[in-house]
């Protein structure tokens, strides 16, 4: 008897916190998200659109793929609509990275990314650790203009390596939250 009137008041308690939350997710599954999803290329020129603002001081020297730990670096780099860097540029990727990698392979970076793609104009900021040679995630923490507001994530991953300038596609998947068609 004592089980069956605890199972009762657990139940009733169940019931009370959980039916708000479920009326809550369901209105949200109804609203369709709004979301693009496309890639661009990053290139990078040593000495010209990227530099090494303050030398590391551990782990592998300077070199194609490594810096040191430690190492500020800064860039303002082109972003263009094919892996060619002569192709249409359509945004620019400022912004800089620190060597957090005691391998010089991986740094903190964090970006501004200004955009005038599929007639929207504005800027996303992103924030994460960028690794020399393998793909990397990137949250997008926010926007300007007609990207107020977005989250999403970016994927950077080399494309070339090789040669004064250095190549990366940059996948951009960016979400709007219902509160950012309500935008002043
Ligand atoms: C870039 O500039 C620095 C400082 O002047 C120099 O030490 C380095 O060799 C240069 N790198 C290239 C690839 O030109
Ligand atoms: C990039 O485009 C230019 C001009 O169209 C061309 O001369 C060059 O060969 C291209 N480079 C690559 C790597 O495709």
């Amino acid at each position: 008897m004592v089980s069956i009137v605890y199972f009762f008041s657990i139940v009733t308690v169940l019931l009370f916190v959980l039916l708000p939350h479920e009326a809550t997710s369901h209105h949200h599954h109804h609203h369709g998200l709004k979301s693009i999803h496309f890639s661009l290329f990053q290139h990078e020129t040593i000495n010209k659109t990227g530099y090494i603002i303050v030398n590391g001081v551990a782990g592998p020297p300077v070199s194609q793929t490594t810096t040191p730990f430690g190492t500020l670096f800064a860039f303002q780099d082109p972003l263009t609509i094919k892996p060619n860097y002569t192709s249409k540029v359509v945004g620019t990727a400022q912004g800089t990275s620190i060597t957090s990698g005691l391998d010089g392979l991986q740094s903190i970076s964090i970006a501004s990314i200004t955009l005038n793609v599929k007639k929207h104009k504005g800027s996303i900021s992103i924030v994460g650790v960028t690794h020399n040679t393998n793909p990397a995630n990137h949250p997008v923490v926010g926007g300007t203009g007609d990207f107020l507001f977005v989250q999403g994530y970016v994927t950077s991953s080399p494309v070339n390596l090789v040669g004064l300038t250095v190549t990366y596609k940059i996948e951009f998947h960016l979400y709007w939250p219902p509160y950012a068609s309500s935008k002043p």
